[in-house]
């Protein structure tokens, strides 16, 4: 592959703008006019026009545009055709790969999204410090010229089912007019189904901070629009993948908490095995010549004690030391462990006695249930937390 001379002495960018164009010949032209004078010329950017060999000719006067520019020094613009892919998500995801901005701005071909408002998303960008700027519809000063009510309605709806199932907070999450820090999305792995890939964004960097600021949607007036049935069916399906993408997110994030609880739970009951043979020894041998079941007794009180401690507060994470639920937190961890033993006891009796199997594995499997039973009970009931968390 070779460079052009611009790309050789700019190999990075601080602004790429991202234009997916289908059957757009009566706008594009005017379209890459305006909006290259509207670039801060400071940011050096560049104009990205993805087009899926439509039909009327848009990439070849893309083409021929981007000749003209290049010669006269003005606006880098690349061309991106695509002879077998439709789409506008993929269509966009494929322009974003093959920019190279600092930032990244995405916008339709169709004056529906206004220029001029690409300067104040970039300026918000770089003042507020946030990853996303969202150009909303919805926001207090923003607003929707030349849409029938049906439309308006049909993109409310979707907005309240984003924000109502995936948990969207933003007011116009289904805006096709945004721009963010390319490195928010160094780690999502799109589907790009449909229409909408800021939606994808928003649910997968789900740190980004992002902001709204407010302007004009202005339908069309010329060309057509390519929205059709198969819209609406294809956003119901991105919905539904993006909500199982974020139920398998929390599910694997439980498993993880209950399972290191589950870990410093065996933990701390293997801490106390050595404090309880440490404490009676030493009562039993070293400090006093007590009878040695008093001392095993009193080794087995402090393990059950330094067992309860940790738990409160290494296992469960339990901050509330307050005496009077300390105390019933401890007569409960003392009355769980009781019953263990005591079904472990059971356990081995029945296994041992009446199944005959042999004492090595009846103890393994008596001390397995009753210890994964003590972590359950004392998961819910002492420390009042629900099982699976
Ligand atoms: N490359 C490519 N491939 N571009 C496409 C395709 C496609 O399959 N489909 C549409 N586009 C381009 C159009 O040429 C236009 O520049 C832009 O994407 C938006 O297409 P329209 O057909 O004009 O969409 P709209 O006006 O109905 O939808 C608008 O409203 C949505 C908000 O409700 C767009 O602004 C969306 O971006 C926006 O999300
Ligand atoms: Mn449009």
């Amino acid at each position: 592959m070779s460079w052009t001379k611009s790309e050789l002495f700019t190999r990075s960018r601080s602004l790429s703008v991202i234009i997916p164009t289908y059957n757009e010949s009566q706008n594009i032209t005017k379209m890459l006019d305006i909006v290259s004078s509207c670039l801060p010329p400071e940011t050096n950017a560049e104009i990205i026009v993805i087009d899926d060999n439509s039909p009327d000719g848009t990439g070849e006067i893309t083409e021929e545009y981007a000749r003209k520019s290049r010669d006269s020094g003005g606006c880098e613009i690349k061309l991106i055709t695509r002879k077998d892919q439709r789409g506008l998500s993929s269509a966009i995801l494929a322009g974003i790969r093959a920019s190279i901005g600092e930032s990244v701005v995405v916008m339709d071909s169709d004056f529906s999204h206004p220029p001029e408002t690409i300067a104040k998303m970039i300026e918000e960008l770089k003042r507020s410090d946030c990853d996303i700027v969202v150009a909303s519809r919805y926001v207090e000063g923003g607003s929707i010229t030349g849409w029938p009510f049906k439309r308006k309605l049909i993109s409310k709806g979707a907005t309240k089912i984003a924000q109502r199932s995936l948990g969207i907070k933003i007011k116009d999450p289904m805006s096709g007019f945004f721009a963010f820090r390319r490195h928010i999305i160094r780690n999502i792995k799109f589907d790009a189904i449909g229409y909408k890939i800021l939606l994808e964004i928003l649910v997968k960097a789900k740190e980004a901070r992002v902001k709204e600021i407010p302007y004009n949607f202005t339908d069309r007036k010329s060309g057509e629009s390519k929205l059709d049935r198969s819209v609406i069916s294809d956003y119901i399906k991105s919905v539904w993948k993006l909500y199982r993408y974020g139920k398998s997110i929390i599910e694997r994030r439980t498993s993880v908490h209950f399972l290191s609880k589950a870990g410093r739970f065996y933990t701390v009951g293997a801490s106390g095995l050595l404090v309880n043979y440490i404490v009676s020894f030493l009562f039993g041998a070293v400090l006093s010549n007590l009878w040695y079941i008093y001392a095993t007794m009193i080794g087995i009180l402090f393990s059950m004690t330094s067992n309860f401690i940790l738990n409160k507060i290494w296992t469960f994470e339990d901050r509330d030391t307050s005496l009077k639920r300390t105390l019933l937190q401890y007569g409960s961890f003392l009355a769980f462990s009781g019953v263990g033993a005591m079904f472990q006891l059971g356990m081995v009796y029945v296994l041992v006695g009446t199944e005959h199997m042999s004492y090595a594995l009846a103890l393994f499997v008596s001390v397995a249930v009753a210890s994964i039973g003590n972590f359950i009970l004392n998961k819910r009931w002492t420390f009042k937390e629900k099982i699976w968390s």
